[in-house]
Order: structure tokens, then sequence, then C-alpha cells
């Protein structure tokens, strides 16, 4: 008699579990490590990994409630974007037809477009509106392999607005298949009604946002909330950030910061001090503070998609990161100023050519590291016995396939807790 399991996945030419190190993320010359399986199966039941072995003897152990046949395909972890500013409304294409002819982000801020002309459309927009822009993009990144996706708010920036973007971010977490990990981002940019007068709608956060936000946490997010600052010239200074981080943190909240995506006024080396789980951007780091995120737990997430997007040169110094042990993971920033992009193979893509990552670097930072990016190592971005049952069937034979073709879907089937929540009809059958 075989055990019955929920999903039997079968002839896999090549799994990569891609493992923990040591109960934590991949670090230094670890990362790029793939637990590469060739002719393997896994089976799957009641949403978690039950058995990971070869194709022979699983087959001959389980039977699938569902079975699939990857004939001889790569399996990986689905992929986690650890990332993103996924619900807005509108966009901002004539900003993009101005940086093509010249004009630079920071002009466009500074000319009072950019992250607040988001928030004028979104701030217009009703719940319903919101779920409706948003959710395309959150299946837009279940199709191309993410299965857990961090969502940030940050485009409503007063109380009211902010919780209507938590209680989206809810409503799609309940609705989709995807995990949400939830990021309260007031302090995105300074509203237009705080012109002139950042510390004011700092104290604004502070003594008015944060309570509401950790209020509303009580009744709808049993799981983690983080709190995000965007620690930048033009955004929120290093006082300014420190303020809200520590308020943050005295509220139980977890923290992550943007730093240094233009220039570094300090934040990385305020974020490790304060515990953050993860500092993004880190494009201007200097190596004084690269070297205390590597001695540190805090996650550095690099988001290549950004100076892509804005047509820069300038990456984030990827393998320095590396070298002094930090552990690094890549996310998309997915959103409409600087990247609009839902695709985290496209990220493998850029990270290979201009951060220098090897095929097995970048996956490893796309599955592994980007779920201790997101407080989840223990549950998601590896492919372990008792593990969720998160995986994607590619389309392609082996992994180094997942950075060096960029363009098209690769994406065939993609596994949420066991169950078929994305299938390519152009790929083949396999059901
Ligand atoms: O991560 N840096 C701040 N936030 C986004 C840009 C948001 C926007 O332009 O709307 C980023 O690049
Ligand atoms: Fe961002």
């Amino acid at each position: 008699m075989k055990d019955q399991v929920d999903l039997l996945v079968h002839s896999i030419g090549q799994l990569c579990t891609v493992p923990s190190q040591n109960g934590g993320p991949q670090r230094g010359s670890a990362l790029g490590t793939l637990g590469l399986i060739e002719n393997a199966a896994i089976a799957v039941h009641e949403g978690r990994v039950v058995a990971i072995g070869s194709d022979i003897e699983l087959r001959d152990r389980f039977e699938g409630a569902t079975t699939l046949n990857a004939e001889g395909r790569l399996v990986t972890p689905g992929l986690v974007d650890p990332h993103t500013h996924l619900i807005w409304a509108g966009d901002r294409a004539d900003e993009f037809e101005q940086r093509v002819a010249g004009a630079t982000y920071q002009q466009i801020m500074a000319a009072g477009g950019g992250i607040v002309r988001t928030v004028q459309a979104t701030r217009q927009a009703d719940l319903n509106t919101l779920v409706e822009q948003s959710k395309p993009r959150l299946a837009a990144m279940l199709a191309h392999g993410s299965t857990s996706v961090e969502v940030k708010t940050g485009y409503g920036l007063s109380t009211p607005h902010e919780l209507a973007l938590l209680n989206t971010a809810a409503l799609l977490d309940s609705e989709h298949p995807v995990d949400i990990a939830l990021t309260f981002l007031g302090a995105h940019a300074v509203p237009p009604e705080f012109n002139g007068n950042a510390d004011g709608y700092v104290d604004l956060i502070i003594d008015e946002m944060l309570p509401a936000v950790v209020e509303w946490r009580a009744e709808h997010w049993p799981g983690t909330l983080f709190c995000d600052v965007f620690c930048e010239t033009g955004a929120f200074n290093l006082d300014q950030t420190r303020r809200i981080l520590e308020a943050a943190a005295g509220y139980g909240m977890a923290l992550k910061v943007h730093v240094d995506e233009f220039e570094s006024l300090g934040g990385a080396r305020l974020a490790v001090e304060l515990g953050a789980v993860s500092v993004d951007h880190i494009v201007a780091t200097p190596d004084d503070e690269i070297d205390a995120i590597a001695a540190s737990n805090t996650v550095a997430v690099a988001l290549p998609s950004t100076p892509f997007g804005l047509g820069q040169t300038r990456y984030a110094n990827a393998r320095r990161f590396i070298d002094a042990g930090a552990a690094l993971a890549i996310a998309t920033d997915c959103n409409p100023g600087t990247a609009w992009n839902e695709n985290m193979q496209f990220v493998m893509a850029l990270s290979t050519r201009y951060l220098h990552l090897t095929p097995a670097e970048a996956l490893a930072a796309a599955t592994i590291n980007a779920a201790y990016a997101i407080g989840r190592g223990d549950e998601v971005g590896s492919l372990e016995v008792g593990k969720l049952g998160d995986l994607v069937i590619w389309d392609v034979p082996a992994y180094q396939h997942l950075s060096y073709r960029f363009g098209r879907n690769l994406a065939q089937v993609v596994v949420k807790r066991g169950k078929i929540a994305f299938h390519a009809w152009w790929a083949g059958v396999v059901l």
C-alpha cells in the first residue's frame, strides 16, 4: 500500500532544495549552495513538504491525489520577493518620458512629481479600486514564480489613507494564494500638506499613525508587521529615521530600512544598531557600513531593477557584501516610479550581469535569503521536509537558465502550499 499525499511531483530532472545555512541565510562563500538532486521527486501533504528524494523511491512510496510529471525539468522553491510597493493607483508613464529625455528622479521629485504624484492618485482611490489595480500585479508576481511577497504601504501618507493601504494588503492576502509579508511605510515621503515641515510629519507618524497602525494590527494582522523608512536626502534624514524606527521598535514592530539608494546618510549603520531585519537598496553604502551589516543578522537586499529602471549604471556592490560575509537577498522593488517590475526572474538576470552574482548565488538570493529578509526563513525559501509546499516547475532543464535567459516567463507550474496556483498554457501539458 502506498502512502496517500495531496501532491506528488515526479520526473524532476534537477531539483534545487536551496537549504538554509545552520538555520539561517546563506552567507559569504556558502551563498549559492543549491542542494542539487537529479532525477528527483517531492511529496506535499496538507500544504507542507513530507518527502524529498529519488524519483524511483518516492514513486514507489507515494500516491498523489494530484500528480505532476515534470518531464525532466528544473524544480526550485517558490521565489520570494522581499521588497515591493505593490499597492498604488495610477501610473507615472509621463515621468518616465521626462527621464528618458534627461530629467533625473530627484529633479522630478523636487518639482512636485515622484512619490507624491502617486500619493494623490492613491488617496482618491477607494478600497475596491486599490484591490482591482493591485491584484493583477500580485497575480503577475505569482505567474512568474513568486509565492511569498513583501508589500509596503507608503502611498497614503495620512493616518486614514495608510490604514486603507493596510486593509488592501490584508484583503489581498486573504483572497490570493500568495502569502504577503506586510510593512508600514508611512515614512516614504513628506506629504504635500507638510511641505517644508518634515519634522512635523515625523511627529504625526509617531504620535498618531504608529498608534493607529498598532491598533489595526491587533485586530487584522496576527503575523509580523514591519516598519520601514526611506532614509535619503529629499525624504527622511538620519535623526528622523531614528525617531521613527525607535518608536516602531517600542511597539514590537520589526524593522526594514530603505538606505543608500542614491547617497549614504548613515542609515545602514543605524539599521544594524537597531537590529533591523533588512537594509534595502544599499547602492551607496560605504565599506565600513558594509562590514557592520556583514557582522550582524541584518539581511542586505539589493534591488537591481531600480538602477535599471532609472537607466543608471551604478548598482549595489554585491560582491563586496558577499566577500565580507553578509547575507545578500534580491527583490523587485516593484513600484510605479523607479521599477515597475513584478518578475523576479528578471531580477536574477540583472543580478548576474550587474551585481556579478553567479546563477546559483542569484537563485539563493531570490529564495532562502529573501525568505530571511522577511523573517520567514523557517517556513519558506527552501524545499525541506516540514516547510511549506511552495515550488515552481520551470520550463528549463537546469538552474543556470533562470539567469541566462530573460524576457519571457520561464515558469511552467507554480505550486503554493501544495496547490497548483498557476499553470502556463503555452508550455506543454504536465497535468
Ligand atoms: O524604492 N525609494 C523609495 N521608494 C521607491 C520609489 C517609489 C516611487 O518612486 O514611487 C523605491 O525606489
Ligand atoms: Fe522601495
